[in-house]
């Protein structure tokens, strides 16, 4: 596991003179200006093939605005998604079906914005929402444009092997992708509810079929979400060009992902099985529950399958 090296907090050198006020504190959580050089290289997709070949877990985390994606990339988390979970923790709307294109334009410019005044090291992922892409690959090279002009580095869809023809026409014209199987959110209707994914046989060999058709396709991430840990766990293995990042898919993924606001215990309802409250036993507020998930992660501890996993 390599250290990750603790940043030092932000200096009061380190704040725009412009934005001090008299007393040097700044208003409003201003992010220092981005002149430091970065203390931590920037990750690149070379250096998450690198990780993921070598076995280290990648530690991706949603963002949705600057401060946050400012603080998660000091606390060391590698993997930022702009997740169009945006539309339930920001929106409050019921489900991800009615975000829309500007919204996830404007949440990856803000966070990209925020990650470019902090260490500036995170890959940047960014959700093509509901019906950007679904129609043809012509409307999501479209949609994936506005994204990566916003400052996505990369963009995540939702969906089986059918998805396969397009990404493999977004890889080709050099936009790299992140595929997501298991609980879709944006089908969530279809699917009857949050439901676990790929329970049985056939179910699992259906699974399995899609994530190599994507890994084929030139996928380089595949978020398996609420996925049997065991069945997570053997696609880790047998996908060895396309990293797994799981959310409620056990501890054997390459990588794991989460959702903020559940990580930092604000949610209003049940949490999910498979969350983990970071803030709860720390006492360094949110960089330290950013940073205890950032280790627990790497080293392992999270996420433990007797609790979080099926
Ligand atoms: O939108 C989102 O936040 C996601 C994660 C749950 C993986 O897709």
């Amino acid at each position: 596991m390599t250290a990750i090296p603790t940043p030092p907090a932000p200096s009061a050198a380190g704040a725009s003179s412009a934005s001090a006020s008299a007393s040097g504190s700044t208003p409003y959580g201003t992010l220092p200006v981005a002149t430091s050089p970065a203390l931590r290289r920037p990750l690149s997709l070379p250096r998450l093939a690198e990780m993921h070949a070598r076995g280290e877990k990648i530690v991706m985390l949603t963002a949705y605005d600057a401060t946050f994606a400012a603080m998660a990339d000091a606390s060391g988390v590698e993997c930022l998604l702009v997740g169009d979970s945006l539309g339930m923790v920001c929106q409050g709307l019921a489900s991800t079906v009615g975000v829309s294109l500007e919204a996830m334009r404007y949440h990856t410019e803000c966070v990209s914005r925020g990650v470019g005044r902090s260490q500036g090291t995170a890959w940047l992922i960014a959700d093509l929402p509901f019906g950007t892409y679904q129609q043809s690959r012509e409307q999501a090279l479209a949609s994936a444009t506005v994204l990566m002009q916003a400052g996505a580095h990369m963009v995540k869809l939702e969906g089986g092997g059918w998805t396969a023809d397009t990404v493999r026409f977004l890889v080709e014209r050099g936009i790299p992708v992140c595929a997501h199987l298991g609980l879709t959110p944006q089908t969530v209707h279809a699917l009857g509810g949050y439901r676990v994914q790929g329970r049985g046989d056939e179910a699992a060999a259906r699974l399995r079929a899609d994530a190599l058709a994507l890994q084929d396709a030139g996928a380089a991430m595949l978020v398996l979400e609420m996925v049997p840990a065991a069945l997570a766990a053997a696609l880790t293995r047998e996908l060895t060009r396309c990293a797994t990042i799981g959310i409620g898919a056990g501890k054997d993924t390459a990588g794991q992902v989460l959702v903020m606001h559940d990580m930092l215990g604000m949610n209003l309802g049940k949490m999910a099985k498979f969350v983990r409250n970071f803030m709860a036993d720390n006492r360094d507020g949110v960089a330290g529950a950013m940073r205890a998930y950032v280790s627990a992660v790497k080293d392992g501890s999270f996420p433990v399958d007797a609790q979080h996993a099926w």
